[in-house]
């Protein structure tokens, strides 16, 4: 007979979350952890623990000894939902040609566009639950994805009613953005076609109640400021929260927008200011910032370190998408130590805790405390520093959602639902 969902016993490091500082980590030495009803219940000193939950008692039982145990990575921004092969793309761009001019030639968001309004709801549903597997696998246990490859009302549903499937049929928990306002159909004039999801698309996606946020590409040769206003006051009349794709290629005032309309999050902002930053803090926006994206694009990073100074608890997310085919969190964490002067400590923050924020998130995402959800990563390596340090690596074990092991020697073990 079985008491309760899991205990995870004897960890060299556990990671409960941040410290009071909010760029330290709280840690406990022979820690361990264990899950009620899906939730934390209690985290401590192993012998504490296991006096409680004894891990005969447990319906998975996790040895962690010679181990780091860490709360499951929340990726807040990815486009993880699309079909086609953009690869060339990526060649394109060593030789030096640039995203905009790729994206201007019709290729890019556009070329997704085509490919996912070919794809029946199928293809789509099982490309998608594929990446979430790979993601599960490297860690991520909560991640929100976009729409965005329709651009017309039927094909923006279509996404969101499979990203609502793929939730239900999938042990990761996916978070509905909707982002009608991606790019500018071929063909179109941007503010009617603004004009279009403000009086066609967000009626629809209210009526269904399928997604959480609104997000706009507000950036130069996109969406202006004024547009984008115009969307997301929309949106949040539609009951969904702004979020905002900001400063990414040009620095057009996307962020300051987002202050304005107090968004969970301001994303991307590689061209923001310090009074962009001063903006955020005030507002009480969340920064999320994709490093994996400046990578491929070969551009400058984010200043990570002026966010954290300035009080922003700065976020670091993959921004998965055929232009920035990353599934890994891990990796996004390298990146922001070795490119943007993150600690290991604040990289892991910025993936767990920080992130949850950026999607609103006040039960506890991103830690371990109790009463946070039963999420958490058994690396193959002692400390949290490993994650950063073994880029490349996928040095996530074992994984569990809710409590339930759903990873395990790095590779999804739960039986999907899917197709
Ligand atoms: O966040 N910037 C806009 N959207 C994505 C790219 C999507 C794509 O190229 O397909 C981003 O980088
Ligand atoms: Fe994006």
């Amino acid at each position: 007979m079985t008491d309760f969902d899991a205990v995870v016993h004897g960890a060299t490091e556990l990671v409960v979350g941040p410290d009071e500082s909010g760029r330290g980590l709280e840690t406990v030495a022979d820690g361990a952890l264990a899950v009620v009803d899906g939730s934390v219940a209690a985290v401590g000193p192993t012998d504490e623990v296991i006096r409680e939950y004894p891990p005969e008692n447990a319906a998975s039982a996790v040895d962690a000894s010679g181990r780091a145990v860490l709360p499951g990575f929340v990726d807040p921004h990815t486009h993880a939902l699309f079909a086609g092969d953009r690869s060339d793309e990526f060649a394109a761009k060593l030789r030096g040609k640039s995203y905009q001019d790729i994206l201007a030639e019709g290729g890019g968001i556009l070329r997704t566009v085509r490919a996912v309004r070919d794809a029946d709801d199928e293809t789509l549903l099982s490309n998608l639950l594929g990446h979430l597997d790979t993601m599960l696998a490297h860690g991520t246990t909560t991640v929100e994805v976009k729409s965005g490859y329709g651009l017309d009302t039927e094909t923006e549903l279509r996404m969101l009613r499979v990203i609502d499937r793929a939730d239900d049929a999938h042990p990761v928990d996916v978070v509905p953005t909707f982002m009608g306002a991606h790019a500018v159909p071929e063909g179109r004039d941007a503010d009617a076609y603004a004009d279009e999801v403000v009086d066609e698309q967000l009626p629809a996606v209210e009526s269904q109640g399928i997604a959480e946020f609104c997000d706009v590409f507000c950036e130069e040769g996109v969406f202006s400021v004024a547009q984008s206003r115009r969307v997301l006051e929309a949106g949040r009349d539609a009951g969904l929260t702004p979020k905002v794709h900001a400063e990414e290629l040009a620095h057009v005032g996307g962020t300051q927008l987002a202050a304005d309309l107090g968004a969970a999050s301001a994303d991307h902002l590689l061209h923001a200011t310090d009074d962009d930053i001063g903006a955020l803090v005030e507002a009480g926006v969340t920064p999320v910032l994709l490093p994996g994206t400046a990578f491929g694009l070969g551009a400058e990073y984010a200043d990570a370190a002026a966010f954290l100074d300035a009080g922003a608890p700065a976020a670091v997310a993959t921004d998965f998408n055929p232009n920035c085919h990353s599934h890994s969190v891990g990796f996004a964490l390298s990146l922001s130590c070795v490119e943007m002067g993150l600690t290991p400590a604040e990289a892991l923050i910025a993936g767990t805790h920080n992130a949850a924020l950026a999607l609103d998130r006040s039960d506890g995402l991103g830690t371990l405390r109790a009463g946070a959800p039963g999420d958490a990563l058994v690396l193959d390596a002692p400390t949290h520093v490993h994650v950063p340090y073994q880029y490349g690596t996928n040095v996530v074990d074992t994984v569990l959602k809710g409590g339930a092991v759903v990873a395990a020697g790095g590779t999804p073990t739960y039986q999907s639902s899917g197709p």
